[in-house]
């Protein structure tokens, strides 16, 4: 058998860890491998890479994605797939491994419904991909928030000042109040969620009366007012006010512990699915388990926000 494995859409910490997963099990499997580079513009453009055990030798402790990533357009038409079918046939894939977030896994769907067998590994810091408890990158980027916030703890306690902190997630706050309950936050505000800054206001100038003389609000990214938060939180409690927004920085970084083990578990399984001819699925985590599910079921299903957790941050926030 002969296999691709490529990276799509937002790269995360850990891609690395899972495309070395994908090409040893495979070399173990007496597969050859190939890796795919940018996403489906390389297999549209034929741009691969022979892989043999060394290639992905010295990379599972880095951040990024050595088979480079991108989003591609083409892919997202029925002419696209069908080129990317054709390409498949000429270099003898038997399948393909796609890392990357939903956008990446209907491409996968489309090219399995062709014919050519994919498999998806959920690779994003979001941690928005319903199908599975855990994606790549999550706990990289959120620790990596969550020592950025403590650096600007200190120097927001040093001014008494409050810093409105924006973290990434385009439409989910996973990694909000996650970041939030850890640096101890006086509030999270996150689409999941409605929000009162009044209320904010009125929480932090009645602990402001008690002695209180700074405070960290985290909002995520899809919220998009970061500076409007903050200059109202300053208009309303007359505390001098800073925002800042942590960006791409949560994308980059060697990978913790969780995200190279959670990479390594899922790319053997991947290649496990293709050694028994499967596509058209898609490998996660439930209950700490790893399992696969059909592509089309794995992106109609909605994922649960942390209704608890915003609740307790809520309760021990003051
Ligand atoms: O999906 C991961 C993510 O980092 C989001 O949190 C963020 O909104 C987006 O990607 C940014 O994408 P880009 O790097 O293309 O600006």
């Amino acid at each position: 058998m002969k296999i691709g494995v490529l990276t799509s859409g937002g790269d995360a910490p850990g891609m690395n860890a899972a495309v070395r997963a994908v090409c040893r099990s495979a070399l173990y499997k007496g597969m050859e491998v190939v890796g795919i580079m940018r996403g489906y513009n390389g297999l549209l453009n034929g741009e691969v890479i022979e892989m043999n055990a060394k290639t992905v030798s010295g990379i599972i402790q880095r951040g990024g994605t050595c088979l480079y990533t991108a989003r591609c357009n083409e892919f997202r038409n029925m002419d696209g797939v069908l080129k990317g079918k054709k390409k498949c046939e000429e270099m003898g894939l038997d399948g393909i491994v796609v890392i990357g977030g939903d956008g990446s896994f209907r491409g996968a769907a489309d090219l399995s419904k062709a014919g050519i067998p994919c498999i998806g590994i959920p690779g994003t810091i979001d941690n928005d991909i319903a199908c599975t408890d855990y994606t790549i990158g999550y706990d990289t980027a959120m620790n990596t928030a969550m020592e950025m916030v403590d650096k600007i703890k200190d120097t927001a306690q040093s001014h008494d000042r409050c810093s409105v902190v924006e973290v990434m997630g385009r439409k989910a706050g996973y990694i909000a109040i996650n970041v939030a309950a850890a640096v101890g936050a006086e509030a999270c505000i996150t689409l999941e969620k409605d929000y009162d800054l009044d209320e904010i206001a009125r929480r932090m100038i009645e602990s402001k009366a008690q002695g209180k003389t700074h405070f960290i609000i985290i909002v995520a990214e899809g919220i998009g007012k970061t500076d409007y938060i903050t200059k109202t939180l300053q208009d309303l409690t007359g505390v001098e006010s800073r925002a800042t927004v942590l960006g791409h920085v949560q994308r980059g970084g060697s990978p913790t512990l969780r995200d190279r083990v959670a990479a390594t578990r899922l790319g053997y399984h991947a290649v496990e699915l293709l050694e028994q001819g499967i596509g058209n699925r898609v490998c996660g985590f439930r209950k700490g388990e790893v399992y696969d599910v059909d592509i089309q079921e794995a992106l109609s299903m909605k994922k649960p926000f942390e209704d608890e957790l915003y609740d307790i941050l809520y309760k021990t926030a003051f």
